[in-house]
């Protein structure tokens, strides 16, 4: 079983480390500081241990979906859904956007599978060049 609830300041050391086993190109520290203070900065908790996180956030009238990433051996089973489904909720935004790398197949079908639907590639979105798939998703 797994819990989800607030990210707090001694989560950060466990949430950089799933970032880092979980991106080639992970996000820098200061952004996880930065979401601190936001009530959109979730953890998801296994036995006390931090096994996932998401942040989201509000841009204009629509939800936005930050990061999301789970500990590999946490993963299929149920807690990316669940940081999902609570952030929407969280959101109470009518949409919900995200982007992804293009070559992510695992986050695409996870995306999918949760309803989101392709809306367009941005070319070359990514300080790497990676092209970004956009992600949109009508909750009202
Ligand atoms: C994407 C990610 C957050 C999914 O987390 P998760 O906890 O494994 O997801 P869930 O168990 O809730 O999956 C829900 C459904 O999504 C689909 N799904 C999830 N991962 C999948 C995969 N690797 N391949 C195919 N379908 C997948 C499945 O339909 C799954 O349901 P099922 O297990 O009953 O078949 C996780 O794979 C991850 O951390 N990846 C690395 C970071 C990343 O790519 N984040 C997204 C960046 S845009």
């Amino acid at each position: 079983m797994f819990t989800i609830r607030k990210c707090k300041k001694k989560d950060i050391s466990s949430v950089i480390k799933i970032e880092n086993q979980s991106f080639e190109n992970p996000y820098r520290e200061n952004i996880f500081y930065h979401f601190l203070n936001s009530d959109k900065f979730l953890v998801a908790e296994v036995e006390g241990k931090v096994v996932g996180y998401i942040i989201c956030d509000i841009r204009g009238d629509e939800g936005l979906i930050i990061s999301i990433a789970v500990l590999r051996n946490y993963r299929r089973r149920g807690i990316g859904k669940a940081l999902m489904e609570k952030s929407i909720e969280l959101l109470e935004t009518d949409v919900v956007m995200l982007t992804l790398r293009e070559h992510n197949r695992a986050a695409l079908r996870f995306y999918s599978k949760l309803g989101f639907k392709i809306k367009g590639m941005l070319k070359e979105y990514y300080e790497n060049d990676d092209d970004a798939i956009v992600m949109k998703k009508r909750i009202n």
